[in-house]
């Protein structure tokens, strides 16, 4: 690779652009080896910039010729882009470059995938495609001519006129390039239309490849909830005439907001009921919303450099999230969210990893497209609208929207909309965007003539260059039950800015019941002193269903703590009420499922870590294994019955309710093969109609070391269907046993199907490797060396994917030395690996630490 020297960028050297572009012209005469673009743009100095360097970005790209004012120029060119003098007064910088989309297997800028071209520019691709100011704060109209024999020939905005061989487009929103995206292909569409709350008429299509029409209709069906909700909740309307979605089989993350034409990876909007799982739908369904609702947080209002990405990924994420609990029920999609929030972002935020929600710095920004950006930056929003309440977060929002459409906007002024809204006091507050770190949270309690006294005190640890910790505002809403579960106080939201603080409860008559941080209002580690006979009793009481599941859970990590430690059996006490919650046929089947779950054995190895234990992954897994079989002991008599009252009749819907029957159905599946030896899964397996119910039983029978016959099965039926086979080889290594995981990957990665170019198939063999706890920390070290061949390999082909997956080592320091040992020399050999790109080189440096 020809990798400048790694340079750090810094927030606080951010400058406003020297030139500013009102309009670009751009043709693209399309070649698969030799593509041509050539660029006009209209280009004057900005009155606000401090300097008058003129320079374009452009990297991989050769220039054909260049003129200023239509005289051709020579410009100096170096491995980032291109200098030369201008006028000092509007001009127009014209080129012509060529460009090699076949040879780009790094997936950024102009690529091919399965014979049809596509883009990706954000974060910075665009430079990829020809020398411009790529910088998300240079924003302007774009006009697109593509000539080219292929039948669809797509770009953003709305299509100006189409001829034999050629199609133009006109954009008239203006846009930083990163929002750029062009299509070319022999595509079919699945379209429809959408009548907009101002009564304009938006064609809607869905572009994929010959084969794939027949699973479109889902993704149609979430995009007109989408805008409808957009609508009805933020009173957002869509804004051009026509608005498209491609599928594209290679792409490096889920989708893409581009204006007016969302490029999405295919495994992000494909579904049918044969091939998607209800998990995929649900997926599916959020991801076409987070791409659509981009369109007013993100491309009406965009970031003014990459440093300011929560604004636009925290607040879309939030929206996703209100979206999903408004289609599907708002207290299991909180649960869901806290399980990937704890697992992930507090993982990163407790590792070498951590960093604040705003990054101060940076090498590769695409490194910084993280759990703590996306989904911390979702909490920040959450906790925001908490404080000031529904109705003034709706005024901010409206204020928001008005204040700065058009405009590239910073966290300062979104913080700003809040207070002029409010007439709220930020400052502290916006802390958060600034300090990393999960801060923890430790509650004590008393009770004295009627009053009830709740102490709390926070503190974060430390991250990487962040040794100082200030408190924090945190939202944190806690309830009081009486003794028998009647709510004495209902719901209060207590704003804690101290690191230590009291909260005075008067005029009880009895010691009450604590129930805190109810909903999750807070992303902060809870250091709970509640006994287990209390937790037991929020697990069969608590009104609000978050608490009531997460009392459940955290009794159920403690069983799996001391189970790991000492062997010990876990209470009695605990599986009655984990069966009584079972039983409890009132309850939704889908909060039943999650409270039937355990926590990953992940999160038990953090939960020995921070307990102050070196956590070995072998011995967890061994405890989870166990507490599943006492579990499926303890709930024999009544897990048949369960698993038959679950049977969905009729055709499959992939809505809340049948998903959330079939998941509590399938978490007694396998339980019911633990002692089975399999049968129910046999024949769920060969009776299944649609994916969710196929997968199950296939995890069950892998689960217990069967299902050989099943997966030869499954492969000669799906052997065509990239997608499907992608669940394929993801099953087999995510549920092999420890000792036999490292070998089921290396065996995938000869299979003839497995394809170092496809994103989705390399994550599907190494992504399910890390999964495996037990058989990625298998104290061999063969996994870890094994994911350290193939990330050198993918590495040289794709920089960005092999440097996010290289982040499956953070958490290294945690292990024994053994372990450590290992994981650091596979780290090292990565690190010393010559040309290693600037992605996992930074990634890799910052791990080892
Ligand atoms: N903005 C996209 C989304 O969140 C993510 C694209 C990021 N791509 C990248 N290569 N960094 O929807
Ligand atoms: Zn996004």
């Amino acid at each position: 690779m020809k990798d400048a020297a790694p340079q750090t960028i810094y927030l606080k050297d951010y400058t406003p652009p020297a030139y500013l572009v009102d309009h670009v012209d751009l043709r693209f005469v399309l070649n698969e080896t030799k593509t041509r673009v050539f660029s006009k743009l209209h280009m004057r100095p900005n009155p606000d910039a401090a300097s008058e360097a003129f320079f374009l970005h452009g990297e991989d790209i050769t220039l054909i010729a260049a003129k200023i004012d239509g005289t051709a120029i020579d410009p100096q060119i170096d491995a980032t882009g291109l200098h030369h003098t201008v006028p000092n007064a509007p001009f127009i910088f014209e080129a012509e470059v060529e460009i090699n989309p076949s040879a780009n297997t790094a997936l950024e800028g102009l690529y091919m995938s399965g014979g049809m071209y596509c883009t990706q520019c954000e974060a910075q691709g665009f430079r990829k495609i020809t020398y411009y100011p790529d910088r998300p704060d240079v924003m302007a109209t774009f006009t697109v001519r593509i000539e080219s024999d292929l039948p669809v020939l797509l770009s953003n905005g709305n299509p100006v006129e189409a001829g034999d061989g050629w199609a133009e487009w006109h954009d008239p929103w203006p846009k930083p390039a990163y929002l750029f995206a062009l299509v070319a292909g022999e595509l079919v569409n699945h379209p429809d239309h959408f009548t907009t709350m101002a009564g304009k008429e938006v064609a809607l299509n869905i572009w994929v490849r010959p084969g794939d029409e027949g699973k479109c209709a889902f993704g149609m069906q979430a995009l007109k909830q989408s805008m409808k909700w957009d609508e009805d909740v933020y009173g957002r309307a869509y804004d051009l005439a026509v608005f498209n979605i491609v599928a594209v089989d290679d792409f490096n993350m889920g989708a893409m907001e581009n204006k007016g034409l969302n490029i999405f990876n295919s495994a992000a909007v494909l579904a049918s009921p044969e091939t998607a799982t209800d998990a995929n739908f649900e997926r599916i369904e959020a991801i076409i919303a987070h791409e659509y609702f981009h369109n007013w947080t993100g491309n009406r209002i965009t970031c003014r450099d990459w440093f300011q990405l929560c604004l636009k990924e925290g607040l879309t994420v939030f929206r996703d999230q209100q979206f999903t609990g408004d289609m599907r029920g708002a207290a299991v999609k909180r649960i869901d969210d806290a399980i990937v929030l704890r697992a992930h972002q507090f993982r990163e935020d407790a590792g070498p990893l951590a960093h604040p929600v705003r990054p101060a710095s940076f090498v590769e920004i695409n490194n910084f497209y993280t759990v703590t950006v996306y989904e911390k930056g979702a909490e920040i929003i959450g906790m925001l609208r908490r404080l000031v309440g529904p109705e003034n977060y709706d005024k901010a929002l409206d204020l928001y929207f008005s204040r700065h459409d058009g405009d590239a906007a910073t966290i300062e002024d979104w913080l700003q909309v809040f207070e002029d809204a409010t007439g709220r006091d930020l400052t502290q507050f916006g802390k958060w965007y600034a300090q990393a770190g999960t801060p923890h949270l430790s509650v004590s309690e008393s009770f004295e003539d009627g009053t009830y006294i709740l102490h709390l005190s926070q503190q974060t640890p430390p991250t990487p260059g962040q040794p100082e910790k200030e408190p924090l505002v945190l939202p944190i809403a806690v309830g009081l039950l009486d003794q028998r579960g009647t709510e004495i106080v209902p719901t209060t939201l207590l704003e804690m800015t101290e690191a230590s603080q009291s909260f005075t409860f008067d005029d009880l008559q009895d010691r009450p019941v604590l129930s805190i941080l109810r909903d999750f209002s807070a992303p902060v580690i809870l250091k709970h002193t509640q006994s287990d006979a209390t937790r037991a009793f929020l697990l069969s009481h608590d009104t609000d269903p978050f608490n009531r599941w997460d009392a459940g859970r955290s009794l159920a990590q403690d069983v799996l703590v001391r189970m790991t430690r000492d062997q010990a059996t876990p209470d009695q006490s605990f599986l009655d009420g984990l069966a009584a919650v079972l039983r409890d046929d009132s309850l939704d089947p889908a909060f039943r499922a999650v409270v039937l779950s355990f926590p990953s054995e992940d999160d038990t190895a953090t939960a020995l870590f921070d307990a102050g234990v070196t956590p070995d992954p072998t011995a967890i897994h061994q405890a989870h294994e166990a507490l599943t079989l006492y579990l499926a002991q303890h709930v024999q008599d009544i897990s048949p019955r369960i698993y038959a009252d679950m049977t969905v009749t009729g055709p499959y819907r992939p809505d809340a309710a049948d998903a959330g029957r079939r998941s509590l159905g399938n978490r007694m599946l396998s339980l019911m093969s633990k002692l089975d030896g399999g049968k129910q899964a046999q024949l769920q397996f060969a009776q299944a109609d649609n994916m969710t119910q196929s997968q199950a039983a296939l995890t069950a029978l892998l689960k217990i070391g069967k299902g050989a016959d099943e997966l030869a099965a499954f492969e000669t039926a799906w052997h065509a269907d990239r997608l499907v086979m992608d669940k394929w080889f993801g099953l087999q290594v995510g549920c092999a046993a420890p000792e036999q995981a490292a070998g089921t990957a290396r065996k995938l990665t000869a299979h003839p199907a497995f394809d170092l170019k496809n994103p989705n198939r390399f994550r599907a063999v190494f992504g399910s490797l890390k999964a495996n706890a037990a058989g990625f920390h298998d104290p061999t070290g063969a996994s870890y060396a094994l994911l350290a061949d193939w990330l050198i390999k993918l590495d040289a082909l794709n920089p960005q994917t092999a440097a996010r997956i290289s982040a499956a080592f953070d958490a290294w320091k945690r292990y024994d030395a053994n372990r450590q040992t290992k994981m650091r020399t596979a780290l090292q050999r990565i690190a010393d690996t010559p040309g290693l790109s600037r992605d996992t080189t930074e990634m890799v440096t910052r791990i080892l630490g």
